[in-house]
């Protein structure tokens, strides 16, 4: 333990509720299967929240598998289910955490004057009896309950406090304040909880939590500035994945509390060295890529352009730096392996990586790292990353087709076409089709929406080289659109159209296993 560490030992403790597998899979495309969300909640566990949210039962019959399973493998952190407030939801959401060690039924009820008059079409007072009987229930069915006002933030404050202690004396462990719109600032927010903690009679028997939302991309600065104001709890997301613009992130809100603890004067248990192996999961499984200049976790977050920055960092880190990424986790050096290294060395670096895999998971990417050493000189952290990511994808996701190989023409004066070859991974059959296009990459979409027999309309096309050099890989990020719903897809490969090719078929992948899958409710279409 460093110094700072100990020293902030002493400080209050500020509860992480991440919701990643809840709120953060509301991000349009970002769906998760089954066997991812275990994935991701193992990693949020070695991370040490304090609380998962897995998901919301009764939404889906995936949704109340997926949160049974993580139920199941937590070891340390509560896990949490979100229910409406009614019978259904909530003993639903109960039967979902039989097995955690700690479970935590979330129900929450919206009581704003607007979701009262428009969504719930209900009283004040028929609200209160909601929440309370939704509490209640909650309570005889599991010890640790939370209750949020939907739409907190734009809630009558007097009544919000009515609502406030009501549910905490009907049994609720914690009161979660959402600004469910990102509606709020950081000096409205602050005087929310203030207002609550000097009007509520009983507030000291429960913890006091916010869940912001970043639609004036103020939602770190609101959770930060309701801490100061005495809430307790977090409710963020790794990489601020969200609803719309998204939750506060996790990585964001736990760094400012401890890089600025002298401001804040609190403390969280994460264990931040987890931060960057956990935000490239996250990014790889849902297939949303984390922004160059995200705070924290982009790849410019560490990297010093200017001369004059380079040489402070140089001769003094702290001149330019105020967190060393070590510390989040994100590997000192980047050059590492050639072709020439074998199985140990790559072991060895992936475990400093944070990848502990298995003996055939390793042996699947020590092939896949020969093969890439054969087209690349040097292999980078970065391309190893995108190794495991590759497994990881693949392994986690029902696939039914997998590129065998792809031919293409291009160039002025010739008609664009690619001849494609794919295995039909549920008959083992391999098929081969060509098309013409607009260019290339247009010729090998289309043939292979002929061949799977799936249409697919192209809404978000994203390439970027995963590290530097003429011979570096190309990853591809992309969002189809089909069936009325977005699907996302990334591929990486030495050839840019081949990475598209792979993040096409990937996409069309998601959207077979997920054609005869029920939608499910949304926390915004209920009570
Ligand atoms: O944003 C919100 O209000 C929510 C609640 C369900 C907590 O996600
Ligand atoms: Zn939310």
């Amino acid at each position: 333990m460093s110094a700072a560490d100990q020293q902030s030992a002493d400080l209050p403790l500020i509860r992480i509720f991440d919701t990643t597998l809840r709120d953060g899979e509301q991000s349009p495309g970002a769906s998760l299967n089954t066997s991812e969300k275990i994935e991701i909640a193992r990693q949020l566990d070695l991370l040490n929240v304090d609380v998962i949210e897995a998901g919301f039962p009764i939404s889906s019959p995936d949704d109340f598998e997926a949160v049974k399973a993580v139920a199941g493998v937590v070891q340390n952190a509560a896990v949490a289910g979100l229910a409406r407030c009614t019978d259904k939801d909530i003993r639903r959401a109960a039967e979902a955490l039989r097995d955690a060690r700690s479970p935590r039924i979330h129900v929450f009820c919206a009581t704003s004057a607007i979701h009262r008059q428009y969504k719930l079409k209900r009283a004040e007072q028929e609200i209160l009896k909601l929440s309370v009987d939704g509490v209640t229930l909650a309570r005889s069915l599991v010890e640790d309950v939370e209750f949020s006002p939907e739409d907190a933030s734009r809630t009558e404050l007097p009544f919000l406090s009515e609502v406030v202690e009501s549910v905490i004396a009907a049994g609720a462990t914690t009161v979660n304040i959402p600004d469910t719109v990102g509606y709020s600032t950081p000096e409205h927010f602050e005087a929310i909880i203030r207002h609550l903690f000097a009007t509520v009679k009983n507030i000291d028997r429960a913890v006091i939590s916010v869940h912001c939302h970043n639609d004036l991309g103020l939602a770190v600065a609101n959770s930060l500035a309701a801490v100061r104001a005495g809430a307790r709890q977090v409710e963020c997301t790794i990489n601020g994945l969200g609803e719309r613009a998204g939750n506060a992130a996790l990585e964001e809100v736990v760094m400012a509390i401890r890089t600025r603890a002298d401001v804040y004067q609190c403390r969280t248990r994460i264990n931040t060295r987890r931060i960057y192996p956990v935000s490239r999961l996250v990014s790889t499984l849902t297939g949303i890529h984390v922004q160059r200049n995200k705070a924290i976790v982009g790849e410019n977050a560490f990297a010093h352009e200017a001369g004059i920055h380079q040489h402070g960092v140089l001769s003094h880190r702290e001149t330019y730096e105020i967190m060393n990424p070590q510390d989040l986790g994100i590997p000192a050096s980047r050059l590492v392996l050639g072709k020439h290294s074998g199985r140990h060395a790559l072991r060895e670096r992936l475990q400093q990586l944070g990848h502990q895999l298995n003996d055939a998971q390793l042996e699947a990417v020590f092939e896949r790292f020969k093969d890439l050493a054969d087209r690349k000189k040097e292999i980078f952290d970065e391309d190893l990353e995108a190794l495991v990511g590759q497994l990881l994808e693949e392994s986690t996701q029902a696939r039914q087709w997998e590129l065998v190989s792809l031919q293409t023409t291009g160039g002025s004066g010739v008609v664009p076409t690619a001849t494609v070859r794919l295995r039909d991974l549920c008959s083992g059959a391999v098929l081969t089709d060509a098309a013409t296009g607009d260019g290339p990459v247009d010729a090998a979409f289309s043939c292979i929406m002929r061949m799977t027999g799936r249409e697919a309309v192209l809404r978000e096309y994203d390439l970027r080289a995963v590290t530097g050099g003429g011979d570096a890989q190309g990853e591809v990020n992309l969002a189809v659109e089909a069936g009325g719903r977005l699907f996302r897809g990334r591929g990486r490969s030495t050839d840019i159209i081949e990475a598209s090719a792979l993040a096409f078929v990937a996409a069309i992948n998601r959207a077979i296993a997920a054609a005869d899958k029920p939608r499910g409710v949304r926390p915004e279409n209920g009570t």
